[in-house]
């Protein structure tokens, strides 16, 4: 048998190298806040992700159980925990995709602009981590409020002199999934058959379904215009008031941002289009947005 040091080896072969050697691809992602409501379900979905060879966990509790317990699936990525600021460097050090759930969730009667002050701080501490460990990484920020947090990512990274604008994206791929739902049952079609491109932002109003642009071809009367975009933008309100001061989307979250994730990394491997939403650095806009949300295919083979 290889020794451990061997296999792991193997395991973490870049995409590009393993076609190569006509081995299956495999990419380093790190999950940053991997303890938490959202974290747990994702690692748990990327341990499942037959592209991730290895997994790295990183909180600031509780990464010791919550590896242990992921690490026992019998799936090929290689996971690792780390527990705390001064083992930050070593979780980013060499990943090709970074994930940020960390950061506090909404309670009834917040909005997410509330949580700016403490995620604000959160964000920009493990994003100066990634611009000096991995520098080239594809970052997605899921940690609320993303209107905010990518453009203090981008700031980061432009201080650090690593920014490239097509590498930071925000995660709002749960806005969208919300809408595939809710139009697929006002329309009666499978969920999965449906897609509504989303624009604008992540928060309120700023969340604008496509409703003109869904795929498959169809109309909509007034009211279900109506009903559907306050329900698209309420989503996450919706959930919040259900959970009654437990927090926010959590499952549903962990379910869009792996789907988000597996975007990206299809897109690493050099897979063509892919065409996602996503909160990017943007130049469609009016001139005083410097980021917006937006329908955007994945760069083919980002190496
Ligand atoms: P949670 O409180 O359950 O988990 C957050 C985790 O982050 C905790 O394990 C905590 O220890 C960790 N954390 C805190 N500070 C950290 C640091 N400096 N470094 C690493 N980890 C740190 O919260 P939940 O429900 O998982 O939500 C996480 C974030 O995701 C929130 O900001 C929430 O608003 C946001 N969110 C975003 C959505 C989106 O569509 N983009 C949807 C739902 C939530």
């Amino acid at each position: 048998r290889p020794p451990t040091s061997q296999m792991e080896e193997v395991a973490i072969l870049k995409g590009s190298d393993c076609r190569a050697k006509g081995a299956a691809p495999g990419f380093k992602v790190a999950v940053l806040g991997a303890s938490g409501g959202i974290g747990q379900p994702l690692s748990l979905l990327m341990k499942m992700n037959p592209l991730v060879s290895v997994l790295h966990l990183y909180d600031v509790v509780n990464t010791p159980g919550v590896t242990a317990d992921i690490s026992h699936m019998n799936t090929g990525a290689v996971v690792r925990g780390f527990l705390g600021q001064s083992q930050l460097e070593s979780a980013l050090t060499g990943m090709d995709l970074v994930i940020i759930p960390a950061g506090i969730p909404r309670k009834p009667g917040m909005t997410r602009d509330d949580l700016f002050n403490i995620n604000a701080g959160i964000v920009r501490t493990l994003c100066e981590g990634i611009a000096k460990c991995c520098p080239n990484a594809i970052v997605n920020v899921i940690s609320n409020p993303v209107n905010s947090t990518v453009p203090i990512a981008a700031e980061v990274f432009k201080k650090a002199g690593t920014y490239d604008p097509k590498r930071l994206l925000g995660v709002t791929t749960l806005d969208v999934v919300r809408a595939n739902t809710f139009v697929g049952e006002v329309l009666g079609l499978d969920p999965r058959d449906v897609n509504v491109p989303v624009v604008g932002g992540h928060a309120g109003v700023t969340i604008l379904p496509l409703l003109s642009q869904v795929n498959p071809p169809c109309s909509f009367t007034s009211e279900e215009i109506s009903y559907l975009t306050s329900r698209i933008q309420n989503g996450g309100t919706e959930v919040v008031e259900a959970k009654a001061g437990a927090g926010s989307a959590t499952l549903s979250m962990a379910y869009a941002a792996a789907k988000f994730a597996d975007a990206c990394l299809r897109g690493l491997r050099g897979d063509a289009g892919i065409v996602e939403c996503s909160y990017i650095a943007c130049q469609v806009t009016l001139v005083t947005l410097a980021h917006f949300l937006t329908k955007l295919t994945l760069p083919k083979q980002w190496f």
